[in-house]
């Protein structure tokens, strides 16, 4: 919500009382979040004029950094503090924990009221609800699995779109050598760490990447399967680490995600892999999806869908009461909203009442991938952007796995055995 907004609400308000309107006390939420991007700005510009007609006044604090670990560790220490936000985005079973700590406004009320049990997908009930009931309002359905590709480019180096590993190599080594950045990817743990996750799915499939990063089952992690892959992250790592030199691109080592989409679109590189905010990324940027860019499920993972979600807890504090919380959640449950603000976003709705067809078509494409995949398990939570298991061992992990991809004398057995050990302390 921008300064400007704010204030004008604040003079309308004074204005009903003296006009004798016996306007609502304006109350002030603080909503924490990291969607700093174009895209999600664009996104959040959607919350922001459908709270307006609330009479609560929202102010946003953004933390930088995609994917959450930076705003997670502001959370947590304002929490600490004892200064929490009001509302807070969060994903996963982190949200059970904050639950844990009692600090998190029950939502009952509202779930009852928009029926969720009803409409919701049940793994979203499965991941807001905890025993004592709904305790996050879920938002976003994002798939993670997706190969974006640049059709110019594609077309000029006479490609098609790779459905295989080999084939996705053979294309990026012929982009290098025509001089094109072959993947576009910020340099950040969690970002690389997604490229890992698409190759363990790639490896061994969704029954295998389960076991070795949901369930972190050490037989797994010391497998065949996991060398295979982690041979592959470090072809992947020497192509791309080269190629940075070698083509006419701007650096993107620590690099935002978005940053990456900027050279996806600008056709200065020919692939990018990631989740389909990147695809409202891109539609914030008006380029033209899918004939421009296309969106193809990520190489050897057809029919899987790995997913994470956006949800939004509601904090306990004295400026924050059960009525606000049940005021603003009440708004955000809504129905029409929640079609706009996900059209916008990228992600697909996380409630099986809203009619797609005015979406995307990747995001038709999305929604009809996720109901097959629900439909035959294929469905998996992704342990990178936090679904899956808890920040420690996931932020612990992400880091083993961007020190391996960087580091080529670390060998495949080190940090298999490094994995293991988080494994063994989770
Ligand atoms: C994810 C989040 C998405 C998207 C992405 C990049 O963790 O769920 O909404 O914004 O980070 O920042």
């Amino acid at each position: 919500m921008t300064q400007s907004l704010h204030r004008h609400r604040t003079k309308l308000a004074l204005l009903l009382s003296l006009l004798g309107f016996n306007a609502v006390a304006v109350g002030e939420v603080e909503f924490l979040h990291w969607w700093t991007s174009n895209g999600e700005r664009k996104a959040l510009s959607v919350l922001d004029e459908h709270l307006i007609h609330s009479s609560l006044s929202v102010s946003t604090s953004s933390v930088l950094g995609g994917g959450g670990d930076s705003a997670m560790t502001v959370l947590q220490a304002r929490a600490l503090a004892g200064n929490t936000p009001s509302f807070a985005q969060i994903e996963g079973p982190s949200i059970k924990s904050w639950d844990a700590i009692g600090i998190l406004h029950n939502i009952n009320a509202v779930a009852k009221q928009h029926q969720w049990d009803d409409v919701l997908y049940p793994l979203t009930i499965d991941i807001n609800r905890t025993q004592n009931g709904y305790v996050a309002l879920p938002l976003t359905l994002h798939r993670l699995n997706w190969l974006w590709v640049n059709h110019q480019l594609l077309n000029k180096l006479g490609l098609e779109a790779p459905k295989t590993w080999p084939d996705m190599f053979d294309a990026m080594q012929k982009a290098r050598q025509e001089g094109i950045m072959p993947l576009a990817i910020g340099k950040q743990p969690w970002q690389i760490a997604q490229l890992f996750e698409s190759l363990v799915i790639a490896s061994g499939g969704v029954d295998f990447y389960n076991t070795v990063l949901v369930d972190l089952n050490k037989n797994n992690i010391d497998s065949d399967q996991m060398r295979h892959a982690l041979k592959q992250f470090r072809r992947l790592s020497e192509l791309l680490e080269v190629s940075e030199e070698s083509v006419n691109s701007t650096e993107l080592s620590n690099q935002k995600w978005d940053t990456a989409t900027a050279a996806l679109a600008n056709n200065e590189a020919l692939f990018q892999l990631g989740g389909d905010w990147i695809l409202g990324e891109l539609l914030a940027e008006n380029i033209s999806v899918p004939s421009h860019i296309g969106c193809y499920p990520a190489p050897q993972s057809h029919n899987i869908f790995l997913y994470n979600m956006d949800s939004f807890i509601f904090m306990k504090s004295k400026s924050f009461t059960q009525d606000d919380a049940i005021q603003l959640a009440n708004a955000l449950a809504d129905k029409e909203f929640q079609t706009r603000f996900n059209q916008v976003k990228g992600s697909i709705p996380v409630r099986s009442d809203i009619d797609l067809s005015s979406f995307n078509p990747c995001q038709i494409q999305s929604y009809k991938d996720f109901n097959y995949a629900i439909e035959h398990g294929l469905a998996a939570p992704s342990m990178t952007d936090s679904m899956a298991v808890n920040p420690m061992a996931q932020q612990a992990i992400n880091s083993e796995i961007f020190r391996y991809y960087r580091d080529s004398s670390v060998t495949e057995g080190e940090v298999i055995k490094r994995i293991i050990s988080i494994a063994e302390s989770n």
